[in-house]
């Protein structure tokens, strides 16, 4: 075997240059994990939003808004020792989050102790404000505007527009496929087991290739969401798995 070609047999300075190329593309993919844990974590601390909002932005979605989903549901009388909110102050907090002046209204002083935020001031405060003695005052406040506004409206996110998505996957299929090709030929030229490059070329692959044909199918079925995610993550780490392996075999001892 020892007249096929190997990475290693390259002279010092091509293998530098590679190695830093390839710690480049590793860098790249280290700032793209980042950049989406930061886009998912900047949330406003509603749980499964990060999921919600891949869901949102590929397929669209709508859901209501939380305040009138607790309000309907009887809240807060259904907890152990908590008065129930009088009917007609749950009239006036579901007719006012029906209306389209949510914002506008919700401290209206014309409102006088119907305003919204009279409401909640006296029954709500109580468990929902920061300095509250119930854990749920720290999650879940209500005391300003800037609170309330992130619970009072149902959100309805549109899928990304058509054009957007064929610019993006445009620019990511030919990127990425091109940068997976080059790099599986580097792959292939190392000593590492043919089990271990075909494995990870595979996967390179699958995980590509399922990742982006979903960004599409995923319009029209929510669940394939989740083929986003795991799509991505199988070929994000292939592609980690492979920088690695041939950054070590360049540096291997020759033959
Ligand atoms: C006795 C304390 C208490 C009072 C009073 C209270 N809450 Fe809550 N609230 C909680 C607790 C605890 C939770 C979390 C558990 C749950 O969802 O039932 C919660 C959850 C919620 C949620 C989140 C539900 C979700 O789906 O995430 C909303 C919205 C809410 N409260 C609104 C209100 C409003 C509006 C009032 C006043 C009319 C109010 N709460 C009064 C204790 C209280």
């Amino acid at each position: 075997m020892n007249t096929e070609f190997r990475l290693r047999q390259l002279p010092a300075g091509v293998r530098l240059g590679l190695t830093l190329l390839l710690c480049v593309n590793l860098g790249g993919f280290v700032a793209s994990g980042l950049h989406m844990r930061d886009h998912h974590e900047n949330r406003d601390g509603r749980p499964g939003l990060a999921l919600d909002d891949l869901r949102g932005a590929y397929s669209g979605l709508k859901s209501d808004s939380a305040l009138v989903t607790a309000l309907e549901s009887g809240h807060p009388g259904e907890l152990d020792g908590a008065a129930s909110l009088s009917p007609s102050d749950t009239q006036l907090l579901l007719a006012w989050l029906a209306s389209d002046r949510i914002s506008e209204d919700f401290d209206n002083l014309d409102l006088g102790d119907s305003a919204p935020a009279e409401i909640l001031a006296a029954s709500c405060l109580q468990c929902h404000s920061r300095s509250a003695d119930d854990p749920i005052g720290g999650t879940l406040p209500l005391e300003y505007w800037d609170d309330v506004k992130r619970v009072a409206f149902a959100r309805e996110i549109s899928a990304t527009d058509v054009s957007i998505l064929l610019a993006s996957t445009h620019t990511h299929a030919i990127a990425l496929a091109t940068a997976t090709i080059v790099l599986a030929g580097l792959m292939l030229l190392t000593s590492w087991p043919s089990a271990l490059k075909s494995t990870l070329v595979f996967l390179a692959g699958l995980g590509l290739s399922v990742d982006l044909a979903a960004w599409w199918l995923a319009r029209d079925r929510p669940e394939l969401v989740y083929a986003i995610i795991g799509g991505g993550a199988v070929y994000a780490l292939s592609m980690v798995w492979m920088m690695l392996a041939v950054i070590v075999d360049l540096w291997r001892p020759r033959p």
